[in-house]
């Protein structure tokens, strides 16, 4: 049977990752459609960004596979995985103070054909369009957020990786990028999501994928999800 006959785009199969002698991923199995949005929850500490860090081969010393489009990506070097259309959107957002808007925009090396035009990317995200020549430490903690999730799709990527774009915002600008990235879906996105934020991950996903000490340790639709909010606040420890 071919890789996707199930339609599934990233399958992940005993990830186990390590951080010098420090083993923090113990077989992590999980797969993602074509289309989805899945999250990536459990409490700080469970392995969630390690898991993105391992599929982007930022963490490097790893074992198990990671297929993406059936193809496997461990051995491959980070600037392999991103020209195959994965993007990173790391938890610290990485957005240079000292440059513009723009040129924080403008800045990383386009790859892949195919990204989202400067016009577009202002009318996704209209608050850019208005700050566009400000400076990187004018920006509130929102709209660095919006500019770190631009920044990757200039490039032809098909697969995002989030890594808990809703931390330390208010909730009315958590709800502006969970509609942002409800938005980046329809165009055809599919997203893992990292997240500890209860009510934004059920507000943009279809399924969930909990993580508990670098293990996957329950799997739920967003359905599911609905109906066991308890079991999934004791994960989480809230
Ligand atoms: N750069 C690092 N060096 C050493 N250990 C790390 C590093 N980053 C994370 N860890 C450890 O790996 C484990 C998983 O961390 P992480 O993936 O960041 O968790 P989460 O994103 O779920 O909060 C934790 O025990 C954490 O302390
Ligand atoms: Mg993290």
């Amino acid at each position: 049977m071919p890789h996707d006959a199930d339609g599934t785009l990233l399958a992940v199969d005993n990830l186990k990752a390590w951080y010098a002698e420090s083993q923090a991923l113990h077989g992590v199995n999980f797969k993602v459609k074509k289309g989805e949005l899945v999250t990536l929850i459990g409490r700080n500490g469970a392995g969630k960004s390690t898991t993105l860090r391992s599929i982007m081969g930022i963490v490097r010393n790893r074992q198990g596979s990671i297929k993406f489009e059936g193809q496997e990506l461990i051995g491959l070097r980070t600037f392999q995985i991103a020209r195959k259309g994965i993007a990173w959107c790391p938890e610290e957002r990485g957005i240079f103070s000292d440059l513009s808007v723009r040129e924080n925009l403008t800045l990383p090396p386009h790859l892949i054909e195919g990204g989202m035009t400067d016009d577009e990317l202002m009318e996704a995200f209209p608050n850019l369009k208005a700050r566009a020549s400000s400076g990187g430490t004018q920006l509130s903690g929102g709209e660095q957020q919006m500019l770190a999730i631009a920044r990757i799709l200039r490039n032809g990527c098909k697969f995002l990786l989030l890594d808990e774009p809703s931390e330390g915002l208010a909730p009315v600008i958590v709800k502006e990028i969970g509609n942002q990235i409800r938005q980046l879906k329809a165009r055809g996105y599919t997203i893992l999501l990292v997240e500890q934020n209860l009510n934004f991950a059920r507000a943009v996903a279809d399924r969930h994928v909990v993580i508990e000490h670098g293990q996957v340790v329950d799997q739920l639709t967003n359905e599911e999800l609905a109906a066991n909010v308890d079991r999934v606040k004791t994960y989480l420890g809230v």
